[in-house]
């Protein structure tokens, strides 16, 4: 799996800030498109993430297990799964690679074989023997056994719970199989919060009485607390952004508009924030100025919305 380049440092000084917005192009592009900022509630659940994974410090890896990642759309979830699996890549042993930490990404086209087959070439198998659903289905968890796989994250997995009856039946059973009668690893579902029933009914997790979950949510934009956070991580985020200065995108002034045009969704603010730092990069502006944001904000305008963002900001 190749994960983003993730730039997760910030540009401490004057200098540190100068010499990355003399980059090449491409390389603030990038920049700007896989900034990652590790706010509170990021760390925070990352550091579930590992202790489900490995519970006992300078223990082995639980198994057995299934825990849940819950959030809507765009709160990022998959930042927070990449930027974890990508902390255990393969490791070279006598007995050929072995995967720690395997993450796939469900999709709606998916059919019943495919999370076996995706199990396969996570694993570095690139030509998937053609089985029946049973045998790829107890193949797929021998080869998780066989690279030592203890953490298998199933990202987007309303793709499995929310499919047609037989399909869903075979990914339940597969991940029942892995849990329950092989105990080969822990398994981390991620998804939005709609896909909690489905997947208790099908992996009768009910009786298990073990099923964390842990939540993703928005910036409550109608707390204090909430709207604080939001700057928080708008400034975290500008830190990190190759240009001569800091876009001052945390400014009480712009926080009006970001909150209407994003309701306090992180993703739907970096969509903002990373086309109108490409528009900076073009006009080889010192920053991100107020006009970027505004027509990156009016190309993303839902349809019916009438206000104008950033217009006043930009009158001042
Ligand atoms: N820690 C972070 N720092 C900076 N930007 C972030 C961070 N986390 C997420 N983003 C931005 O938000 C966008 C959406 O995040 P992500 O794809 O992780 O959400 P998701 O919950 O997986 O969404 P979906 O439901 O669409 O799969 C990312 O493309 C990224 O630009
Ligand atoms: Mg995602």
């Amino acid at each position: 799996m190749i994960y983003p380049d993730f730039h997760t440092r910030a540009f401490e000084t004057d200098e540190e800030r100068r010499a990355a917005a003399n980059l090449p192009a491409a390389t603030r592009q990038s920049m700007i498109k896989n900034v990652l900022y590790p706010y509170e509630k990021f760390v925070e659940i990352s550091n579930k993430i590992m202790k489900f994974h490995r519970p006992v410090e300078g223990g082995e890896p639980d198994t057995g297990w299934i825990a849940g990642l819950l959030g809507e759309y765009r709160s990022g979830k998959t930042f927070i799964l990449q930027n974890f699996a990508r902390q255990f890549p393969p490791r070279l042993t006598d007995n050929g690679f072995e995967h720690d930490v395997v993450y796939v990404q469900a999709r709606q086209d998916w059919d019943s074989l495919e999370l076996g087959k995706q199990i396969y070439m996570m694993t570095g198998v690139p030509a998937v023997p053609r089985l029946t659903i049973a045998s790829m289905n107890s193949k797929a968890a021998r080869r998780l056994i066989e690279c030592k796989t203890k953490l298998l994250i199933i990202d987007d997995a309303h793709c499995l719970f929310g499919a047609a009856g037989k399909r869903r039946a075979v990914y339940a059973s597969l991940i029942k199989y892995l849990v329950d009668q092989a105990n080969a690893c822990n398994v981390l579902l991620a998804g939005p919060a709609s896909i909690e029933s489905p997947m208790e009914a099908d992996l009768q997790m009910k009786g298990r009485g073990g099923f964390p979950r842990y939540r993703v949510e928005s910036f409550d934009p109608k707390t204090p607390e909430g709207r604080n956070k939001f700057r928080i991580f708008l400034h975290g985020v500008d830190q990190r952004l190759p240009f001569r200065q800091l876009s001052d995108l945390a400014a009480k002034r712009y926080l009006p508009d970001l909150l209407e045009m994003t309701d306090g969704s992180l993703g739907l603010a970096m969509n903002i924030v990373i086309a109108a730092g490409y528009e900076a990069i073009n006009d080889d502006s010192a920053c991100i100025m107020p006009h970027h944001l505004r027509s990156a904000a009016e190309d993303r305008l839902p349809s019916g919305k009438t206000f104008q963002p950033f217009a006043e900001v930009q009158a001042q």
